[in-house]
């Protein structure tokens, strides 16, 4: 049994209790402390509540370097330093500088990801559900599904393998859809294809890098197979929120491309859209308001390849927003979104996949802290970039990092341990949390400064009745006196943040 999204119901029906246990910590050989929280069929770590924050107080949770995972406690606004006390960083926040609403933060519902939850007990599937998607968990609301295979599958397939079939005859669910079940809630769900079935193709297969057959009735047949795939799964009860048009379309100009590709190059996938798939989306009143976007690759290839679909005028009205993978971060600055933001401010930005494990080390690093680092610090540059959200790439691979076909092994935030019957929450599983739990959908990002500290970074939500949260990331080995500043009101904080930390911070609006 690999079916992923029959756990999806789960969602809908299932109670959590109110406890909050703590980590049961494992630590493995590194050079620093590598921590995990270990959970099996009766046991796992829960988030404490927000609860009610008392007059002039703000309540912090903070995961460290040292072991602390998203631990919740309560402090006093507007503390007088001591007489000879300077701190060494100030954080300011204005509330009055609005930027984009957070749309929400979640991961992907890979084959790879079902196989490993259904390698476990039921009870233990119910934890890792929980853990992911419950109230004393990271409340993720945003998940990706591939359309068809990729690498994270056991097998190369797509939903219509039967060549030459351009009325999509054979078309049908994998194995791995089967067994859906309802969805309901807050979870957003969007779909990404890896490749058109393979004889759409001009190289008959989906791995590899090569485009679409150059047929009219190729491009009407594949735009057709994304209309039936949301058919099937809504057949399902399975709503979906929007798509990206392709993964990764720059992989597919490389023809010996481990794994599932197609190339579009920002022209080829603009004509798409504008003579075959917006129409399409748009004609059908189950698609017609799925969101559209474009790129679902790296922001080195912005601004360009958002204004060759935007600034064409009958293009951009089938799109919606820009999908962003964070690889390749390292060579293509930031600035790059606010650019794009620029050109196009009716268009969203949304981050559709980042992992850890893909270069140099490939797979899981047990406990990795600075894994954890990586992702808040990606987030939080994304967030002041004006990113709508984030959604991290597999929820659940196995101790090498996989399955996957192609052994294209990388880390997770849960790696499940089969012969244990239990599962481990790396510390980049607290990072995600320190977002997702915290900056509601609805939230809208404010100004945000950091003076004192170039090894720290910070951003800032206001929440619908004025609360505000933050999130500040210390990747300095000392400790720092940190002073949070609400420039709105002149309310404060003082909080030292231990060495290697994060911390979210919500306090209410100063009546
Ligand atoms: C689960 O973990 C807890 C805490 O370590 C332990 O007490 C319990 O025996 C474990 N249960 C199983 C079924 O392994
Ligand atoms: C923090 O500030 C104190 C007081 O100015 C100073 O002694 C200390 O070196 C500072 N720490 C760091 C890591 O900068
Ligand atoms: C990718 O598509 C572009 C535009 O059609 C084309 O110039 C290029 O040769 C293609 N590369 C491959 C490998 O198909
Ligand atoms: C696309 O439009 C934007 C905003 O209108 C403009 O700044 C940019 O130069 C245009 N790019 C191209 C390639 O035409
Ligand atoms: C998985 O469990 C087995 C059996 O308890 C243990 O030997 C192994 O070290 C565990 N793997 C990890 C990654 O902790």
């Amino acid at each position: 049994m690999r079916e992923w999204k029959e756990i999806i119901w789960i969602l809908s029906v299932f109670v959590c209790s109110v406890r909050s246990s703590p980590c049961n910590s494992k630590i493995y050989d590194g050079a620093f402390k590598n921590l995990v929280c270990v959970c099996n069929a009766t046991s796992c770590d829960e988030i404490e509540p927000i609860g009610e924050i008392g007059d002039g107080k703000a309540v912090v949770y903070r995961s460290t370097l040292d072991g602390d995972r998203l631990k919740r406690m309560s402090m006093k606004m507007g503390q007088k330093l001591g007489k000879d006390e300077v701190v060494n960083v100030t954080i300011s926040i204005d509330a009055s500088e609005r930027f984009q609403q957070i749309f929400g933060f979640g991961g992907a519902f890979t084959d790879s990801a079902g196989e490993q939850l259904f390698a476990v007990s039921e009870k233990v599937q119910e934890q890792i559900i929980n853990a992911y998607f419950g109230e004393n968990g990271l409340e993720y609301n945003v998940g990706r599904v591939p359309i068809a295979s990729c690498d994270f599958s056991t097998h190369e397939y797509s939903y219509d393998d039967v060549g030459e079939d351009f009325e999509l005859k054979h078309f049908g669910l994998a194995e791995e859809d089967l067994k859906l079940k309802k969805t309901k809630g807050k979870l957003q769900l969007f779909a990404s294809p890896w490749s058109a079935p393979g004889w759409m193709k001009t190289t008959g297969r989906m791995r590899g890098g090569g485009a679409m057959r150059n047929d009219k009735r190729v491009y009407e047949a594949y735009a057709n197979y994304f209309i039936k795939f949301f058919e099937a799964y809504s057949s399902h009860s399975i709503p979906f929120w929007g798509l990206t048009i392709q993964n990764e379309p720059s992989t597919g100009a490389d023809m010996t491309w481990r794994w599932q590709t197609m190339n579009y190059t920002a022209e080829t996938m603009r004509d798409f859209l504008k003579d075959y798939l917006g129409p399409k989306l748009k004609g059908n009143k189950l698609t017609e308001s799925l969101k559209v976007m474009i790129l679902d690759d790296g922001r080195g290839l912005l601004p360009g390849w958002a204004d060759t679909i935007f600034n064409d005028t009958e293009s951009t009205k089938y799109a919606d927003g820009i999908a962003v993978h964070w690889y390749g971060n390292l060579y293509s600055p930031a600035v790059l979104l606010d650019i794009t933001q620029r050109h196009h401010p009716d268009k969203f930005i949304f981050g559709t996949e980042a992992c850890a494990g893909y270069a140099i080390h490939h797979g899981p690093i047990m406990g990795d802290w600075f894994t954890a680092e990586n992702y808040a610090s990606d987030i939080i540059s994304d967030l002041n970039h004006h990113f709508i959200g984030w959604t991290d790439w597999n929820l659940i691979l196995d101790e090498k990092g996989g399955p996957t076909w192609v052994n294209n092994f990388v880390d997770a935030p849960i790696i499940v341990n089969h012969t244990a019957n239990e599962f481990y929450k790396q510390p980049m599983f607290y990072s995600l949390g320190h977002f997702s739990k915290f900056l509601p959908r609805g939230s809208t990002r404010v100004f945000t400064k950091v003076d004192g500290n170039l090894a720290v970074s910070a951003v800032s939500v206001v929440i619908e009745g004025g609360q505000r949260a933050t999130v500040i990331l210390s990747k300095s080995s000392n400790s720092l006196l940190t002073r949070v500043v609400d420039s709105a009101t002149g309310y404060s904080l003082v909080l030292t943040l231990p060495p290697r930390s994060i911390h979210t911070i919500i306090w209410n609006k100063r009546k």
